[in-house]
């Protein structure tokens, strides 16, 4: 039998956990041999404390196999010590009337205070995945506040964009998700984003070539991904949950266990490639290799894709300076 995994959730009670952790413990994303021990955190608040016992409770009920241990907690350095993989889902949600500025200053707090006990108790190769909006600029402050842990040991959630992707290329060219390779979404986790298939292929011949119809990716297909959040949203009356669980365990599932060098799309803090500022936590296209993502290089750009990222980088940037006075 593996040694056990130690998994950090945050928000474990809320509508994403939900979807989220059942699958963790079954072994959908460290492999169906791999031993997890849950480690769990939640607001002290009663209410969400209830939540989580409730959660622990049922997870319990499963009698999964591979369920080694839990923990539950309202201490990010107990939920966090000698974690292997940290999930943080857990945000300030945006109220009535919250300006995304406000949004950014409240989560800018939580994600100061949970970069800093990564920092002090997880292990030293944690992979962290930051779900919790605004995902990617979360996940900088993460990395910022964390100096003593490897600042590409922080990501950000874009799996979920790229899967919207995929699955509206598949229907607009009548092929199977599974058969399209090559595709990235740029940038940020925001409508901003830049989804874009001019390197994607199918069964190696080029799914831009196969769909043909420039104003579709245009008009339909990019803004359709940018504003599918929103459309749940307005559909359902609540964000998206199970495909966003089912994104996080894709990324992680990947950046764990590798891709077999597919393309897979992942926010990264930037080393500088394709013009983007170092450090700015970016959506890259990626394959994923012993534990390690690479960045795919050497990728041209034409002057709308570099409109489109350099747009998508002028908010990140503004995210950026907004919190910047936190991080010292
Ligand atoms: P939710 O409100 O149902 O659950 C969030 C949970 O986090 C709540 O139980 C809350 O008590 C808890 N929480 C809040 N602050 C916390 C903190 N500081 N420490 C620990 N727990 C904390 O929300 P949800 O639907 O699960 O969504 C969670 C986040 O994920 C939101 O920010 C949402 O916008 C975001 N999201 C991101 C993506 C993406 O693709 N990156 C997709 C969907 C949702
Ligand atoms: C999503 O993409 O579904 C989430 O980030 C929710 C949102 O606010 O768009």
């Amino acid at each position: 039998m593996k040694k056990p995994v130690r998994v950090a959730v945050t928000g474990a009670a809320g509508q994403i956990g939900y979807s989220l952790l059942f699958r963790i413990a079954s072994g959908e994303m460290l492999g169906k041999d791999q031993p997890v021990i849950l480690q769990m955190l939640e607001l002290p608040m009663e209410k969400a404390q209830a939540a989580l016992r409730g959660v622990m409770m049922e997870l319990e009920d499963c009698a999964f196999p591979l369920l080694a241990g839990m923990v539950g907690t309202d201490d990010p350095e107990v939920a966090f010590k000698d974690a292997d993989v940290a999930l943080l889902v857990g945000a300030m949600p945006r109220g009535p009337g919250m300006e995304r500025k406000d949004l950014l200053m409240k989560n800018a707090e939580i994600f100061t205070v949970q970069g800093k006990a990564l920092n002090k108790v997880a292990s030293r190769n944690v992979k962290v995945l930051v779900v919790g909006n605004p995902a990617n600029t979360n996940a900088y402050i993460a990395m910022k506040s964390a100096p003593d842990l490897p600042a590409k040991n922080f990501t950000a959630m874009l799996r979920l964009d790229h899967n919207r992707a995929l699955s509206q290329l598949a229907g607009k060219a009548g092929v199977a998700v599974a058969d399209i390779e090559k595709l990235v979404v740029w940038g940020n986790h925001s409508p901003t984003m830049y989804p874009d298939y001019r390197f994607a292929t199918v069964g190696g011949a080029s799914l831009k070539d196969k769909i043909g119809d420039e104003s579709w990716n245009r008009e339909t297909f990019i803004p359709k991904v940018g504003k599918r959040g929103a459309a749940i949203i307005e559909a359902r009356g609540l964000s998206s949950a199970a495909s966003a669980a089912n994104a996080a365990i894709d990324h992680i599932h990947d950046w764990v266990l590798g891709t077999d060098g597919k393309w897979v799309t992942m926010g990264i803090p930037s080393d500088g490639s394709y013009g983007i500022p170092e450090t700015v936590m970016y959506g890259y296209p990626v394959t994923c290799e012993n534990g390690e993502y690479t960045i795919v290089k050497d990728l041209p750009i034409d002057d709308y894709s570099r409109e489109m990222m350099n747009k998508t980088l002028a908010e990140l940037e503004e995210e950026r300076s907004g919190v910047a006075h936190l991080l010292g």
